[in-house]
């Protein structure tokens, strides 16, 4: 189906979530948290100016209707394991781990360097973590909250001491450089997290959403099984991503503000509670809605979406990553992710630093 199929049903979906009070992630489990980090973006800087030179587009239309100002973008030949190695062993060293001490990885991607197998087996040969059990998450721009969600449940449980959980994306692979209505929005980059028992405070309450009625949305529609590569699928661009940018957008600002209620409800908290809002970078106009909804102010909010576009899974771990660097996050703060994508999906994550 195209982005330009008939309407999804996924306001009512979304309205009927549940939002009763669930006991938080801590429970009698073991309380997790992020005990390292690290990032990895690619050197090469692609300005508004440049994509004028390739598409009909303008610096001042980017700017103004996404807030973008430039992206990065990996070199022809580089793959998502590329990025995510390095960005892997940043965080492994701060975590004062060594590789092979690493238990499990988990990868958020919508970009993994092969379809099989998964980038998590890659990046585990990259980084030396030989006794990790390793698999991928696909829950597009929400694949780090995803990611990090499952991971976290696996250590709280006991059944792991540690995880790895990465976000990366090169969606520069799968964007169609002649369609300005995408090409413009996206860039690539990978953020990376290890997880492990705390003794305070961590992730205090996940939350995760899907409607996949509004699949068609926001889609590859080739190289999967229902349409396998083919001469025809490859001569009709089929292998791009192709996108319903307006239901998106509605989509995107609703979900947000949704998400962050919920997620901060099961944790027992609210909005005013929240130190640092770490939102996905797709778009400014987006964050600033689902902001005036929350009531949040926009200082309350780490913002990179000017400097790198929307880097699909990666993007809320780079940010977090960044914000933690830059002295953002203060031991005990209340730090809220929110992310959505493809799927349509959405996921949020409520952590006391
Ligand atoms: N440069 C110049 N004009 C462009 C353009 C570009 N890069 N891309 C689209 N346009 C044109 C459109 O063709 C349209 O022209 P028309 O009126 O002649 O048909 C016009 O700009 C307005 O398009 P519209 O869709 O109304 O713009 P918008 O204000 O809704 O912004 C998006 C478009 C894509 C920026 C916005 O819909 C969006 O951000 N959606 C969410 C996308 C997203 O976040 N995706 C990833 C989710 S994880």
């Amino acid at each position: 189906m195209t982005p330009t199929a008939k309407r999804s049903s996924h306001r009512t979906i979304i309205k009927a979530t549940p939002t009763v009070r669930r006991p938080s992630c801590t429970g009698s489990l073991r309380q997790v948290g992020i005990v390292g980090l690290g990032a990895c973006l690619p050197q090469r800087v692609v300005t508004n100016a440049e994509l004028e030179r390739m598409v009909k587009t303008s610096d001042a239309w980017i700017r103004s209707r996404t807030g973008i100002r430039e992206r990065r973008l990996i070199e022809p030949g580089q793959a998502t394991s590329d990025l995510a190695a390095p960005a892997a062993l940043e965080a492994i060293k701060a975590a004062g781990l060594r590789p092979d001490e690493i238990e499990l990885i988990v990868t958020g991607t919508t970009t993994p360097d092969t379809l099989c197998p998964s980038a998590s087996c890659v990046i585990q040969d990259k980084v030396g973590a030989k006794r990790a059990g390793c698999f991928d998450v696909n829950a597009a721009c929400a694949g780090f909250v995803y990611a990090l969600s499952a991971a976290q449940g696996l250590v709280a449980s006991g059944q792991y001491q540690n995880a790895l959980v990465i976000g990366a994306d090169v969606l520069s692979t799968i964007i169609d450089w002649t369609d300005r209505s995408t090409c413009v929005l996206f860039g690539d980059g990978a953020g990376a997290a290890v997880i492990a028992p705390v003794g305070r405070g961590g992730i205090l309450a996940s939350y995760l959403g899907t409607d996949g009625s509004g699949a068609c949305h926001l889609q590859v529609p080739a190289g999967g099984s229902r349409i396998p590569a083919s001469k025809h699928s490859v001569e009709q661009k089929q292998h791009f991503l192709k996108m319903n940018g307006s239901e998106v957008f509605k989509f995107a600002v609703r979900v947000m503000g949704e998400a962050a209620i919920v997620v901060l409800d099961r944790a027992g908290l609210k909005p005013e509670d929240v130190d640092l809002f770490i939102p996905h970078q797709a778009n400014i106009r987006i964050i600033q809605a689902a902001m005036e909804r929350l009531h949040l102010p926009i200082e309350k909010v780490y913002l990179n979406v000017e400097k790198y576009g929307n880097m699909s899974a990666a993007s809320t771990i780079v940010a977090l990553y960044e914000a933690a660097k830059a002295g953002r996050i203060k031991r005990g703060d209340i730090v809220v992710l929110v992310a959505f994508g493809a799927g349509l999906v959405w996921g949020a994550t409520v952590i006391e630093w």
